[in-house]
C-alpha cells in the first residue's frame, strides 16, 4: 500500500501566510502540520509516499527532503495547478501503479492516527473507504448521505442544502478502481475535479464505498481559527521540558517547553506553551495555549492562545490573543498616534477603539 499526500493547493483561506509559504508548513506546537500526517502514515506501516506539490514548492522539498527522517521514501509529484483532489490522483497515476493507497490531505489533522483505518481497509478491501465526522456547518465540507444500513449512497462537495451533517475527513482509502473514476469525471462548477464526484461515480457503477466514523479529534487546518484550535489541542498534550535558560525572576506554570538556546527573563509563562530554539522572552506574559517559533523576540508584551512563527518580533504589545503572526513579522506600538502599519496583501488587523 502507498500513500498520496496532498500538499499543493492555493491556501486562500490562510492568506497572507500562504503568499510566502505553504499552508502545510504552518507549525502546530512548533512542528509543521504536514509532519503529523507523515508520521501517521509511517506509523500505519506505509513507506512509499507520493507528495503532491505546487511547481514552486521548494520550501516543502527543503522541509521534508527524501522522507528519511520519517522512515518514508518520498517521491515529489508536481501538480501544475490546483485543479482538485481527483486531479491530484490523475497526476499520481504512474506513481500509484496498481497499488491500493491512502490519500491524505496535507493540511488535515487526525489525532488518533490512521493505523486502525488502514488495517481495516487492508482486511476488508472495499473499492474505496472514507472517513466521516459530524460537523455543525456541513456546507463547508464534502458531505455524505448514508442509507438506513449505513452504506454511502450519495456524496456532494460543499452543498448549499446538505442532506446530512456527516462531513468527509481528509483521509481516503482507494483501490486502483478509483483511476477509472477520476478519468471519467469532468470539472465541477468551481472548475475542480472533485474527489466526491469520483466516489459518486464508483457508487453509481456498483462499487463499494465503505464509511467509518472517526472517533478522535479531527480538524482541517484551512483557516486561522481552525489552526489556532489545533494548536491548542496539541499543546494540551505537551510535556514540560526546559533545555534553554529560565532566570530566577521568571515563573513557569504547567507544561512549558523551552527549547535549547531560548531564554526566559523576568517573565511569567503559563502553559501549555512551546518556546522555540533561540527565542528570547523578556518582561512578558505568555500563554496559555501559545507556541512561539524559533529565533523570535518577545519583550514587554503579553500574548495568549496564539501561534507565532520563526523570527517574529513582538515588543511592547498586548494583550494579544488569537493571533497568527508570520515569519519575520514585527508587532510594536507606535510612539505617537496615528498608528503606522505595514501589512502584506490579505493581512488582517483588529485595533481596539
Ligand atoms: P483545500 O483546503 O480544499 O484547498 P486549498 O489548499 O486550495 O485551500 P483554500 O480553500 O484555502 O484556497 O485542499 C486540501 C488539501 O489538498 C490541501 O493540503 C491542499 C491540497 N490540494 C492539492 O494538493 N491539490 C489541489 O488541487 C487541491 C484543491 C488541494
Amino acid at each position: 500500500m502507498k500513500a498520496l499526500v496532498l500538499a499543493g493547493g492555493s491556501g486562500t483561506r490562510l492568506r497572507p501566510l500562504t503568499h510566502s509559504s505553504a499552508k502545510q508548513l504552518v507549525p502546530v506546537a512548533n512542528k509543521p502540520v504536514l509532519f503529523y500526517g507523515l508520521e501517521s502514515i509511517a506509523e500505519a506501516g506505509i513507506t512509499e509516499v507520493g507528495l503532491i506539490v505546487n511547481p514552486e514548492a521548494q520550501e516543502i522539498r527543503a522541509a521534508v527532503g527524501d522522507g528519511e527522517r520519517f522512515s518514508l521514501n518520498v517521491t515529489y509529484l508536481v501538480q501544475e495547478a490546483p485543479l482538485g483532489l481527483a486531479h491530484a490522483v490523475r497526476v499520481a497515476r504512474d506513481f500509484l501503479g496498481d497499488d491500493d493507497f491512502v490519500m491524505y490531505l496535507g493540511d488535515n489533522f487526525v489525532v488518533s492516527g490512521i493505523t486502525d483505518l488502514v488495517d481495516a481497509f487492508r482486511a476488508e478491501r472495499p473499492d474505496a473507504g472514507i472517513l466521516l465526522t459530524k460537523v455543525s456547518d456541513p456546507t463547508a465540507f464534502g458531505v455524505a448521505e448514508l442509507n438506513t444500513e449505513g452504506h454511502v449512497v450519495a456524496l456532494e462537495e460543499k452543498p448549499a442544502h446538505p442532506r446530512s451533517d456527516l462531513a468527509l475527513v481528509g483521509v481516503y482509502l482507494f483501490t486502483p478502481a478509483v483511476h477509472e473514476a477520476v478519468a471519467a469525471i469532468t470539472p465541477s462548477a468551481r472548475g475542480e475535479l472533485e474527489i466526491t464526484d469520483a466516489l459518486q461515480w464508483l457508487i453509481d457503477h456498483g462499487r463499494t464505498v465503505r464509511s467509518t466514523h472517526i472517533t478522535g479529534y479531527w480538524k482541517d487546518t484551512g483557516n486561522a481559527s481552525d489552526m489556532l484550535e489545533v494548536n491548542r489541542s496539541v499543546l494540551d498534550t505537551l510535556a514540560a521540558r526546559v533545555e534553554g535558560t529560565v532566570d530566577a525572576a521568571s515563573e513557569l506554570i504547567g507544561p512549558v517547553v523551552v527549547e535549547a538556546g531560548a531564554m526566559v527573563i523576568r517573565s511569567r509563562v503559563e502553559g501549555p506553551v512551546a518556546i522555540g530554539a533561540g527565542t528570547v522572552v523578556q518582561d512578558s506574559r505568555i500563554g496559555p495555549h501559545t507556541s512561539i517559533g524559533p529565533a523570535c523576540t518577545v519583550a514587554d508584551s503579553s500574548i495568549r492562545y496564539s501561534i507565532v512563527l520563526n523570527n517574529a518580533r513582538i515588543e511592547g504589545a498586548g494583550p494579544l490573543c488569537s493571533c497568527l503572526i508570520g515569519r519575520y513579522a514585527t508587532v510594536a506600538p507606535a510612539a505617537t498616534a496615528p498608528h503606522c502599519l505595514i501589512l502584506g496583501d490579505h493581512s488582517e488587523v483588529w485595533l481596539s477603539p
